[in-house]
């Protein structure tokens, strides 16, 4: 998309925010187009899969509105929680709709490396999910966010680190949950509330030396997607609007979410896994519960006791432990408690 229709669709989507009808002639000369212009941006929209209502004489609708990202109130919220700027975080941009924010992150990467990056999404067209599959991304329904930094962290940490940013977002919402369930962590870093999936993170790690690495920090959190805009999803899913208060907005939630990853990623730097491993068991979904991990080689069954300092996942079966990493296998409950 172009910088000038760019600038046309933010335009619509402000006027169009407040969910009331607009006549096509209306918008057309607020936005400087012609009326078949207008139709043509509300299509693309729709494509989007944002639902617009077209009403013939009444004009065009979003029903029940929409709450736009604003980078903005994201910053000031991302402060506010930090009781300053952030330094992790220098760069924090929003966009209607992109490829895959953490596709933009390596481009921007590459043509200035250094700078800690922040890019949020209304919309992705190919979002992508952890092995290969696709991350369902319709407008305005979720989160989508990528986080690009240079850690002073050699590959090897990376598993841990990986962790360490699902424990982050997991203990960051569940300060909001007001229902009577909290959201869990599924091995290495699936967020899920009764058994549904909540929300997806994806680390891409690139580094050149032993001490440094290039992180591509991906998060996917479902918000309040809807059924028609879900149902291609393999896996019972959830939504975070379903255990949090109605009056917070998304723009708040990510400012939280980011504040509270500063802090666990810089602890992390200076004093290592322990302290999150220990966070492990009150957070994991399955701990002490029956499990199979399935690998490339087969299917495992045993009991989840615990995670290694590497961010391996420690599985009792018989009377050893056997120990598994991140990306070669899968793990499903045997017994789902309701
Ligand atoms: C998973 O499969 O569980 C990981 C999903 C990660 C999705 C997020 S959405 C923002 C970022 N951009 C992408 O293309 N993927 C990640």
């Amino acid at each position: 998309m172009t910088g000038k229709s760019e600038h046309k669709i933010n335009h619509l989507l402000q006027m169009l925010a407040d969910g009331n009808f607009h006549s096509g002639e209306v918008l057309a000369r607020q936005l400087g187009v012609s009326r078949a212009a207008v139709w043509k941006l509300i299509q693309t929209l729709q494509q989007w899969q944002l639902e617009v209502y077209s009403v013939r004489g009444k004009g065009y609708k979003i029903p029940g509105g929409l709450s736009l990202l604003n980078q903005a109130s994201i910053q000031q919220a991302l402060s506010h929680k930090l009781q300053g700027s952030s330094n992790l975080f220098q760069e924090i941009e929003v966009v209607s709709s992109i490829d895959s924010t953490a596709n933009y992150l390596v481009q921007q990467w590459r043509k200035n490396p250094g700078k800690g990056r922040v890019c949020i999404a209304e919309h992705q067209t190919a979002g992508r999910g952890r092995k290969g599959r696709p991350w369902i991304s319709p407008f305005g329904a979720n989160l989508y966010f990528s986080i690009g930094l240079e850690l002073p962290l050699g590959l090897s940490a990376l598993g841990g680190l990986s962790l360490v940013i699902g424990m982050a977002l997991t203990q960051s919402i569940n300060q909001l949950v007001t229902s009577e369930e909290q959201v869990k962590i599924k091995w290495p870093n699936d967020l899920l509330y009764q058994n549904r999936k909540m929300a997806g993170i994806l680390v891409e790690a690139s580094g050149e030396s032993n001490d440094s690495s290039f992180l591509n920090i991906g998060v996917g959190i479902n918000w309040n997607m809807q059924q028609t805009q879900g149902h291609l999803i393999d896996q019972p899913w959830a939504n975070l609007t379903e255990v949090i208060p109605d009056s917070i907005t998304r723009n708040q939630l990510l400012g939280m979410l980011l504040a509270d990853l500063e802090k666990d990623l810089k602890q992390y730097l200076h004093q290592g896994f322990t302290n999150f491993a220990a966070n492990w068991p009150k957070l994991s979904a399955y701990y002490l519960q029956p499990v199979v991990v399935h690998t490339l080689k087969g299917e495992v069954s045993g009991k989840e006791v615990g995670i290694e300092s590497n961010g391996a996942l420690q599985v009792a079966v018989d009377n050893s432990v056997q120990v598994f990493y991140s990306g070669e296998v899968s793990l499903r409950a045997l017994s789902s408690k309701k």
